[in-house]
């Protein structure tokens, strides 16, 4: 594929415009830097590292600490020692210098000769982004058989965007310091320059409050579905550890504290902070949750501005993310606080209480120096064009910042926890953060873009395989700018290879650019006495290894690349690994003998196409459901009563006909309120068996797998089976959904 693309687009010298380059000295250039610069004119020759190289460098503080930075890297990479003290002379030497010449906050000179280095910015932002591209000018390595060298040329460059975000949401699932503090050196390796730290959820609390003790000590902990307890959370010290490891390497660290919603764990924790005041646990299930902070009760506002007195003094950053998003429909009604606060302020719905307490956060961030962020919920209601708004509903939400004055943020089009195979690498490179005309209009209020991860499905674990390579077109884009082509993204693309060397080096457990990691599907065999687990890869050398006896599966594992033929049924486990590492949890599949397998099923109605792709055979192929209704298992129907009939083929003996059905209430989907079997050799004759009633369980967050069995006490012989369901209707007035696994016949 490299060489495909190396023989199709222009060498990169065509770009750069540079007349009196030979095509030769095009023809050996391989610089892979990412972002590539704004200008870049390579020149003959090149700089070589050694140890007789001085190194200058401004005298204040940052400027010996980048000088160090840089002393480090040309050690690691290059293998060379600097001497610690600049030394009069002729020789060769790297120059860091201040220079108001060189316009714009981030903006960097670079011209290498074979005699001097010269590094030059009007601030220490733009030189140290100097430094990381001479970094990425250096071999990535020493080597024994040639000599360290960067190549001569002028580089002269300046981001497009002011803000270049991406943004960990550690509250969903917990990250440890290590783990971010490596995002951090990716992000500014590549030249992001904020980092977003999404530290209070509604599934966690992730930072020490010291007048909040319960915060951590409760909030940042759940019970999962399993029963095993996650959680975690960043002592005041570590948070001052990171911000301090950020600020080194040129990333700005924006915290965000979400209030009114997604405040669960809070509630959790204190739940007097609520409308209702009742206990909670911190849930394990994700959704949109009503346990917001009771606006009405001035309570609740001593507890953020509590909370906010102890956050802001960690971090330097003149602005402070408030959240804002996702408040339910009906959180504050019918609160005896909430409701007589609107009636004296003459305030007619929810979005004028949520905007009356986002004002009020606001005048008090602004009395500590702190700008507001909020997600674009906190127009609603009005919000003061001071703020600035992070976009993620869509540009219409942009246009209605920016017209009433606000600077945005646009995040919408980069959620990195879009699966590979929807959000391609080419998608997010293609997207033009200035695209909408009134966003291109006001210019100067866009101040660029942020890539979230949210973390309902990412974790240590797999987080890398959804943010690399995507995070590096988004940094690129944001550095960049400007519309871009085919042979733009083609471009780039070729840069990226380079990198990967890099990333494997730094052990970054970076995904596919266009496909999933893998996808599995286990469906029977052709002979229907047993199964096989196909495994479409996003990498040619993705191994499964898998386990049959319920464990974990290892790198000691056995494997198979594409397909497993599974004889028995049982448990099988398996999980994704590269060069030895794993990049996912194991899925797991339980498999079942049936006497159904091979037979055929016919429904009525059909069930939605949405769910299995195998609707055909999925209720009879001994597959059973996770509880998870997308995993390709299960089949769904719609405000619907479904009317199943099984063929078996042939008169057989039966014992036991069951139906397995899922509830996952805050998705609609619902145990039916009964399931009748009947039997038939003909399909004209029917013989009622049983109506059964599901067990009854709450509508709470919670996955109900139920089996509704009719059991014969004698066996009976017979070749229809027909299985009725009836659902229970609407729930919150929407329709509603039965779900369906597996008919087992024994
Ligand atoms: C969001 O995705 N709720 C900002
Ligand atoms: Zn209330």
């Amino acid at each position: 594929m490299i060489a495909f693309l190396r023989g199709r687009f222009l060498p990169r010298c065509a770009r750069l415009g540079a007349i009196t380059l030979m095509w030769a000295t095009c023809a050996h250039a391989e610089l892979s830097l990412l972002p590539y610069p704004q200008h870049l004119q390579q020149h003959e020759g090149s700089f070589v590292l050694n140890k007789q190289v001085v190194l200058d460098a401004p005298a204040d503080a940052r400027g010996r600490e980048i000088a160090g930075f840089l002393r480090d890297a040309i050690r690691v990479q290059a293998g060379v020692s600097l001497p610690e003290h600049a030394k009069a002379g002729d020789g060769t030497r790297i120059e860091l210098r201040i220079d108001p010449a060189v316009r714009g906050d981030e903006a960097y000179r670079l011209t290498v000769t074979p005699q001097r280095i010269t590094l030059s910015a009007s601030s220490d932002k733009g030189l140290f982004w100097g430094v990381q591209t001479l970094r990425q000018l250096m071999p990535r390595q020493p080597s024994s058989q040639s000599v360290a060298s960067i190549p001569a040329l002028q580089i002269d460059d300046a981001p497009a965007f002011v803000y270049r975000g991406h943004m960990l949401d550690v509250g969903r699932h917990f990250y440890p310091l290590a783990f971010v503090k490596k995002q951090i050196d990716l992000m500014s390796y590549y030249k992001l320059n904020t980092f977003r730290w999404h530290l209070t959820e509604d599934q966690g609390w992730r930072i020490e409050i010291k007048k909040y003790p319960n915060l951590t000590k409760f909030g940042a902990w759940r019970t999962e579905p399993d029963g095993s307890r996650h959680g975690g959370y960043y002592t005041q010290d570590q948070i001052r550890e990171l911000v301090e490891y950020a600020r080194q390497r040129n990333v700005m660290v924006i915290p965000e504290i979400e209030m009114p919603g997604h405040s669960s764990a809070a509630v959790a924790a204190y739940p007097q902070l609520s409308c209702s005041k009742k206990p909670i646990d911190v849930p394990n299930g994700w959704g949109v949750f009503k346990h917001v902070y009771c606006v009405g009760d001035e309570a609740a506002f001593t507890f953020v501005q509590d909370v906010l007195d102890e956050v802001i003094p960690l971090f330097p950053a003149p602005y402070m993310h408030i959240g804002g998003d996702e408040v339910p429909a009906g959180a504050w009604a019918d609160c005896s606080s909430c409701a007589p606060l609107m009636q004296k302020l003459g305030i007619k719905d929810e979005a004028g209480l949520q905007s009356y307490f986002v004002k009020r956060i606001q005048t008090y961030l602004a009395g500590k120096g702190k700008t507001m962020i909020g997600w674009d919920e906190i127009l609603e209601g009005g919000v003061d064009r001071s703020a600035v708004i992070e976009i993620w509903r869509g540009e219409a939400e942009g246009r209605k910042a920016l017209a009433n004055g606000n600077r945005i943020v646009n995040a919408g089009p980069y959620y990195l926890d879009s699966p590979l195979s929807e959000l391609t690498l080419e998608a997010i490179y293609r997207v033009n953060p200035l695209g909408d005309p009134q966003y291109a209009a006001q210019r100067e209020r866009v101040l660029g873009a942020e890539a979230p991860l949210w973390s309902e499905h990412a974790d240590p674990l797999n987080a890398e395989a959804m943010l690399y390579p995507r995070l590096l077109a988004f940094a690129e884009r944001l550095w960049r700018g400007g519309a871009v082509n085919a042979a733009a993204f083609a471009d780039f693309r070729q840069r990226l290879q380079a990198q990967y060397a890099q990333l494997d080096a730094w052990q970054v457990g970076y995904g596919p650019e266009d496909r999933n990691l893998v996808e599995y599907s286990m469906s029977s065999n052709d002979r229907h006495d047993g199964w096989q687990l196909h495994a479409k890869r996003g990498f040619d050398d993705l191994q499964n290894h898998y386990t049959t006896d319920g464990s974990e599966p290892s790198a000691a594992s056995p494997y198979f690349t594409e397909v497993l033929d599974v004889a028995a049924p049982g448990t099988i486990r398996v999980t994704p690994f590269r060069q030895g590492r794993p990049y996912q949890h194991p899925r797991t599949f339980k498999l079942s003998s049936n006497l159904a397998l091979g037979g055929s099923v016919s429904f009525d109605p059909s069930p939605s196409p949405r769910y299995s792709k195998n609707s055909a055979t999925a209720l009879i192929d001994g597959v059973l459901g996770s509880d998870e209704f997308k995993d390709g298992a299960w089949l769904g129907w719609e405000e619907t009563d479904p009317r199943i009939t099984v063929d078996l083929h042939r008169p057989t003996a039966v014992r036991e006909i069951s139906i397995g059905l899922l509830q996952r209430a805050e998705s609609w989907v619902l145990l039916p309120a009964q399931v009748s079997f009947s039997v038939s050799d003909d399909q004209v004759h029917w013989t009622p068996l049983q109506t059964v009633t599901p067990t009854p369980v709450g509508l709470d967050k919670q996955a109900h797998l139920q089996r509704v069995a009719f059991s014969a006490v004698q066996p009976l012989s017979t070749r229809f089976i027909r299985i009725e369901v009836q659902r229970h209707s609407k729930l919150d007035g929407r329709n509603t959904w039965t779900f369906a696994d597996e008919i087992l016949v024994r």
